[in-house]
């Protein structure tokens, strides 16, 4: 069941815009009804780990709220302030990390947080099971300009006692689980526990998150790519051949025209992948040799390829193989992304 293919409409919001008889007979499971039943890769999911997500989702939605006021709600421009990779944060960034910490930091379900937008680690009340890494805003830039934006997260076992920044560096597959939320024209949270892809859809009436999706799959094959095409002078050759091939269309190496899409924000290039397919890339480029690439791999990349590798999708470090076995040595540290319908992703790496 692709996100397109509604598993049941939420029906009432239909009935109040007049429009009864547009909604699918099935009624819709909520959050939690879902999570008391939940797999994981090795069984029923645990009550502290439905406990966690129920409570990262209960957040969202109010930053959902946020979002939808926009300047109403205090939540456009510059904070003015930078963040410890040296960007400047937005109004929204810091807002929607203080809502995850304030509304996590006595979890008995955690032991400690951390968070594209803190320099370390945030250790909690409580020595929960689990460590939570997050985005807690990506797309910045989409922010003031009314397109859609999210939050990442992703779940990591705690390894006992007052956590250290160490106990989070754990590769990506060692999640139990991870997931987004786009703020767009529905706010939608995608969900993997390692037991396949789930989607929910924040009812506006009710706020309670509606399944609307199970068992998500990515499709193979694709005819649509998306990357910052701005940066084509710095790529490295093998990504710069093969967006080559994929322009040169029906009469190229490739024999189809493709077409291009970005938004500039993770979860909606992600989303729209998981939703029909495509690939992701955002490369190592020249203008920060140093660096593998803009992404960083905790909380963007980990957790977005774990949802993607849960749909049958694949992702990868760029050269440096599968993100999920990437070994973390910071925190903030930075990766090549290249994720989405498997059978490209493969076509990919034979141009390295
Ligand atoms: P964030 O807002 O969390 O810093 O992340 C922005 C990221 C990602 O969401 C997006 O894909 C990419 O930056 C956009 O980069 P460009 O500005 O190069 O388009
Ligand atoms: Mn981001
Ligand atoms: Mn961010």
């Amino acid at each position: 069941n692709r996100c397109g293919a509604p598993l049941a409409s939420p029906g009432s919001p239909a009935e109040r815009a007049g429009m009864a008889g547009h909604e699918s007979p099935m009624s819709a499971k909520d959050l939690s009804a879902f999570l008391a039943t939940a797999q994981t890769a090795s069984g029923p999911a645990p009550a502290a780990l439905q406990g966690l997500i129920a409570q990262v989702a209960e957040v969202c939605a109010s930053i959902a709220t946020l979002v939808a006021g926009g300047a109403l709600s205090g939540a456009l421009g510059s904070r003015g302030t930078e963040n410890v990779q040296g960007e400047v944060q937005k109004e929204l960034d810091v807002i929607s990390n203080d809502l995850l910490l304030n509304g996590l930091h006595g979890s008995p379900n955690l032991s400690g947080m951390a968070s594209e937008e803190m320099d370390d680690i945030h250790p909690t009340a409580e020595q929960g099971p689990y460590l939570l890494l997050f985005d807690p805003l990506d797309g910045s830039s989409n922010i003031d300009v009314n397109v859609s934006i999210g939050t990442i997260f992703s779940v990591l076992p705690a390894k006992g006692g007052a956590p250290k920044t160490e106990h989070f560096l754990q590769p990506g597959s060692a999640q139990v689980a991870a997931g987004y939320v786009v703020y767009g024209p529905q706010t939608t949270l995608v969900l993997t526990l390692g037991a396949g892809v789930f989607v929910f859809t924040l009812d506006p009436a009710s706020k309670a998150w509606l399944q609307v999706a199970e068992n998500v799959r990515i499709a193979a094959d694709t005819k649509e790519f998306a990357i910052n095409m701005s940066n084509m002078r710095h790529w490295a050759q093998p990504v710069r051949a093969y967006i080559d091939d994929c322009l040169a269309g029906k009469e190229g190496p490739r024999g189809k025209d493709f077409n291009m899409r970005w938004v500039a924000s993770m979860v909606a290039d992600v989303h729209r992948i998981v939703s029909r397919g495509g690939v992701f890339m955002y490369p190592w480029d020249k203008r920060e040799p140093g660096k593998p690439g803009k992404l960083r791999l905790m909380y963007e990349g980990n957790p977005m390829s774990f949802v993607v590798e849960q749909a049958g999708g694949r992702s990868i470090a760029g050269d440096a193989g599968r993100m999920l076995d990437v070994q973390p040595t910071q925190l903030h540290q930075r990766v090549a992304v290249i994720l989405g319908s498997a059978n490209e992703v493969t076509a990919i790496e034979g141009y390295a």
